[in-house]
């Protein structure tokens, strides 16, 4: 079977409006790296009946100790009858941050101190997608790039994607959503990154043609990559990725005039799939891809699907798989920009959680 794509995949540009009122009585955080992390592991139950514990809003006030009340409204603030997150109606919230302290009923009264109200228009992306990227262009607005989604009601790909659920809705305060000049090529796994009002796009997968070359790939790596202007909503071809270096799925990191393209994979397939570990970087100056110091030229071991980016000088890459999907990694590698004759250095500290297919955010 082969891989539908979407004929006229696009950027779309999301603002994010912050759910939080302008003044916040938030803590004061250290400059840095903000450093959070929290799991939680829900037992005996199935992923439908999560999703309906948490979207039940009138239930808030039992258990949520941050969230006190959500309430469903229409555009004239009057409240709906499905108390439900239902894309273009609003929300009031009224929250408490911090939390109170647990265990909070419908009866715990609220802190004054600490209660703050919202609120937000739901809206979701114009259709489900997954293997994009999204990328920052400024403190209010993401791109989502790329990407695969789902033609009418055919499931992408079934038999290669037994174990992928049907992706839930998105439920976030988005809005304007903006659907802009579509992409000179279907891709998924684009490795992509801002600087400048410019969004790059540096290889990625592609469909494999009809018949696979390759091991029954269904997914093959292409070095093909574009940058587009924000302030003119056009696309310009680049230099593609060096022979042999073409990958999608990379970490990429922004530095200075650099894009750094770290790790990676060149295949997907039913039967599996590769990491790559070199790292390759393009000057935005330039527009030429440069090679990158010898010790800094491969990561300590492949990855694709990991998360990371530049923090100060430093490059992290965080994560990721090894070959198979379920071959999480919870190792941290850095490189320092400024002295990257040193190498990449794998951090004593790990993640809590091994994870793939992750989104880093700052
Ligand atoms: C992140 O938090 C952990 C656990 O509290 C701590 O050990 C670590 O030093 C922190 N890292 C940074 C960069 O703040
Ligand atoms: C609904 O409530 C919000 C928050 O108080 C307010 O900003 C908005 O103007 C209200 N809308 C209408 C139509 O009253
Ligand atoms: C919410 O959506 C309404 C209707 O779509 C729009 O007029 C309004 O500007 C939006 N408000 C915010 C705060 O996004
Ligand atoms: C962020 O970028 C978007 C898209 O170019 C633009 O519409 C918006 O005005 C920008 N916002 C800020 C705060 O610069
Ligand atoms: C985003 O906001 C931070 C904090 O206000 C500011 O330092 C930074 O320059 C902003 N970034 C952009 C791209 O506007
Ligand atoms: C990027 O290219 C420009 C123009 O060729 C060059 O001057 C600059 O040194 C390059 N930057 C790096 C970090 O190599």
């Amino acid at each position: 079977m082969k891989l539908q794509l979407p004929s006229t995949p696009a950027v779309l540009l999301l603002s994010i409006t912050s759910a939080i009122a302008q003044s916040t009585n938030l803590p004061d955080v250290p400059p840095g790296v903000f450093n959070v992390s929290a799991r939680i592991e829900i037992e005996h139950t199935s992923l439908a009946l999560a999703w309906d514990a948490l979207t039940d809003f009138p239930a808030y006030p039992k258990w949520n100790p941050f969230v006190r009340s959500s309430i469903a409204v229409d555009a004239s603030n009057v409240s709906l009858p499905t108390q439900r997150p239902i894309e273009n109606t609003q929300l009031i919230l009224r929250v408490q941050i911090p939390a109170l302290p647990l265990p909070v009923n419908e009866f715990t009264p609220d802190n004054p101190l600490a209660t703050q109200f919202s609120w937000v228009n739901l809206t979701s992306l114009p259709s489900p997608r997954q293997e994009h990227v999204t990328v920052a262009i400024n403190n209010s607005t993401i791109a989502v790039v790329g990407g695969i989604e789902r033609l009418g009601n055919d499931v992408i790909h079934p038999n290669r994607h037994p174990h992928h659920p049907p992706p839930l809705p998105l439920r976030h305060p988005l809005q304007h959503l903006a659907p802009r000049r579509p992409l000179p090529l279907p891709i998924n796994h684009p490795n992509g990154a801002t600087s400048n009002n410019r969004i790059y796009l540096l290889g990625g997968l592609i469909d494999a043609q009809n018949p696979p070359p390759m091991n029954g790939a269904d997914w093959l790596a292409t070095g093909k990559s574009y940058v587009y202007d924000l302030a003119t909503d056009t696309w310009r071809e680049l230099p593609p990725m060096p022979p042999g270096t073409e990958r999608g799925s990379a970490v990429t990191g922004v530095y200075g005039e650099m894009i750094y393209v770290v790790g990676g994979m060149t295949y997907l397939s039913a039967a599996g799939q590769d990491a790559v570990t070199s790292v390759i970087a393009f000057n935005t100056t330039s527009e030429k891809w440069q090679r990158v110091a010898s010790r800094a030229a491969d990561i300590p071991s492949g990855r694709q699907h990991a998360v990371g980016g530049v923090v100060g000088s430093t490059l992290y890459v965080l994560g990721g798989r090894w070959y198979e999907r379920t071959n999480v990694r919870d190792e941290v590698f850095s490189l320092d920009l400024l002295q990257p004759e040193r190498g990449w250095q794998t951090s004593k500290a790990r993640m809590p959680t091994a994870r793939g297919e992750s989104r880093e955010g700052r």
